[in-house]
């Protein structure tokens, strides 16, 4: 069960998710933008919990090349600069809704040369191609509020991946469950494994996806 706090600010969001999906993007990149008035609001850089779970994200990585690799809700570029020295040949590119989220990120991860790029775009309405081989989508869901607006995200998300390609999703447990259920559901999609993180406060899950050959 959420407490009263998740539970108020999936209300807020899920109200959000009544606007049209031009509106939602708007308060979403207003509301991110102030979220980030201060540097790394939610300690990703430094809170064990958060370093564990991204330790925990890799693990479940299926060992192969990646050329293209694409972080949805990258926020400061944490996660990122842990893709960008795990993968240090691959193509990566951090997508987020708050301008101000990707300056920082653009700070802690320089784009040298073009192999790093931190792209503003809000993933129910961004124009996606099938170009990633990898991609990740942790912490983000949530905020995409009601049913329509995460089939939207489940659909943009799997138009991301080359055929093969893999998805991996992270998010709080059991509310994982539900939001998993959207990428479960779609066509493209199939799932290769799952893993739920019980010792912590705050359990989690992992999840992989495969792109179904189209
Ligand atoms: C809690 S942070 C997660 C950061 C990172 N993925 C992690 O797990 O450490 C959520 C991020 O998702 C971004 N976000 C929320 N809705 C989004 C949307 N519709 N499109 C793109 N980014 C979004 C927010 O701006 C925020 O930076």
């Amino acid at each position: 069960m959420p407490n009263l706090p998740e539970l108020a600010h999936r209300t807020f969001f899920r109200t959000l998710s009544l606007l049209s999906p031009k509106g939602q993007g708007v308060i979403l990149r207003r509301y991110f933008d102030w979220w980030h008035r201060t540097p790394d609001p939610w300690k990703l850089s430094t809170d064990g919990y958060e370093q564990h779970k991204y330790r925990s994200t890799l693990e479940h990585v299926p060992a192969r090349p990646y050329r293209r690799i694409v972080e949805v809700g990258c926020a400061e570029g944490v996660f990122t600069h842990a893709l960008a020295a795990t993968y240090p040949d691959a193509e990566i590119t951090g997508m987020d809704v708050s301008g101000r989220a990707l300056a920082r990120a653009r700070e802690r991860v320089p784009e040298e040369g073009g192999r790093v790029r931190f792209v503003q775009a809000d993933l129910l309405t961004h124009p996606v191609e099938r170009s990633f081989e990898l991609a990740f989508c942790s912490e983000t869901l949530y905020y995409l509020g009601r049913h329509e607006r995460l089939q939207r995200a489940a659909e943009q998300l799997s138009g991301l991946l080359v055929p093969d390609g893999v998805l991996v999703a992270v998010h709080p447990w059991p509310e994982a469950s539900r939001l998993h259920g959207y990428l479960d559901a779609h066509e493209s999609l199939k799932r290769l494994g799952e893993e739920v993180y019980t010792a912590s406060s705050r359990p989690f899950a992992v999840t992989v996806y495969g792109a179904k050959p189209s």
